[in-house]
């Protein structure tokens, strides 16, 4: 599959058709690009909430809407996973939440050197694609604990599945056994073999499917200036 294949492409400069953009992203069969975005996080919410319902973050952001990934330290550790300089291995965002907000944003306002930082995804569809009936069953009756949450990796709702993966909340608030860490690498592997890379120019606002997809990120350099704001949202129903 070519990634040209998955990306919706528009321009700031051109007049944008929210309804148009809120359909592209109801299948979570393609990802948005939206070249030229300025670095404003004004502009960005204000974009972001014609397209569904913004979540404003209580958790490390003070309640506000857009979050600044970037290397940032308190007292010599790093403030989150995502201010780190570490390699994010694919996952669901807010995986413990009580609701998981199904659509994220993620504006590049100065992107990492090279071949650092870039973005991986995998498309729900791919791997229900490769999975057995059996093993679909398994994902979708097997419950995992995300901090104070049980929920199973697969789930389906109105018919439809959806994702929710992410190791490290998975391994921090549980004992895992031997064999259930065993999966997880399993899982790992077979996840990575069916995603793709993207990597983000300056200005360009990526939208994606939290719920329907799985994303992650490279290592970056520790003295990078990457900067990638973030934001996440309830898409509105079309
Ligand atoms: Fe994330």
């Amino acid at each position: 599959m070519e990634t040209q294949d998955l990306l919706i492409n528009y321009n700031w400069k051109q007049v944008l058709n929210h309804k148009k953009i809120t359909e592209d992203l109801q299948l979570g069969n393609s990802l948005v690009i939206i070249k030229g975005f300025p670095p404003s996080d004004d502009e960005l919410q204000s974009f972001i909430s014609r397209l569904g319902m913004v979540l404003n973050e209580k958790r490390n952001n003070n309640g506000k809407a857009v979050f600044d990934v970037k290397i940032a330290r308190r007292n010599h550790f790093f403030t989150s996973i995502a201010n780190s300089n570490l390699i994010f291995p694919l996952h669901t965002d807010c995986a413990d939440f009580d609701i998981i907000p199904n659509t994220i944003g993620l504006l590049c306002v100065e992107p990492a050197d090279e071949d650092e930082g870039t973005n991986h995804f995998m498309f729900l569809n791919s791997l229900l694609k490769h999975l057995s009936e059996d093993e679909k069953q398994k994902l979708l009756n097997k419950k995992w604990k995300f901090r104070n949450q049980e929920r199973s990796i697969l789930e389906i709702e109105n018919g439809n599945y959806k994702i929710c993966y992410d190791r490290i909340t998975m391994e921090s608030f549980s004992q895992l056994a031997k064999t259930e860490i065993e999966e997880l690498i399993h899982l790992d592997k077979l996840f990575k073999s069916l995603s793709f890379s993207i990597k983000l120019e300056k200005g360009d606002l990526i939208l994606f499917r939290n719920d329907l997809m799985l994303h992650g990120r490279n290592s970056i350099d520790i003295n990078s200036n990457r900067l990638i704001k973030r934001i996440r949202f309830t898409i509105n129903q079309v």
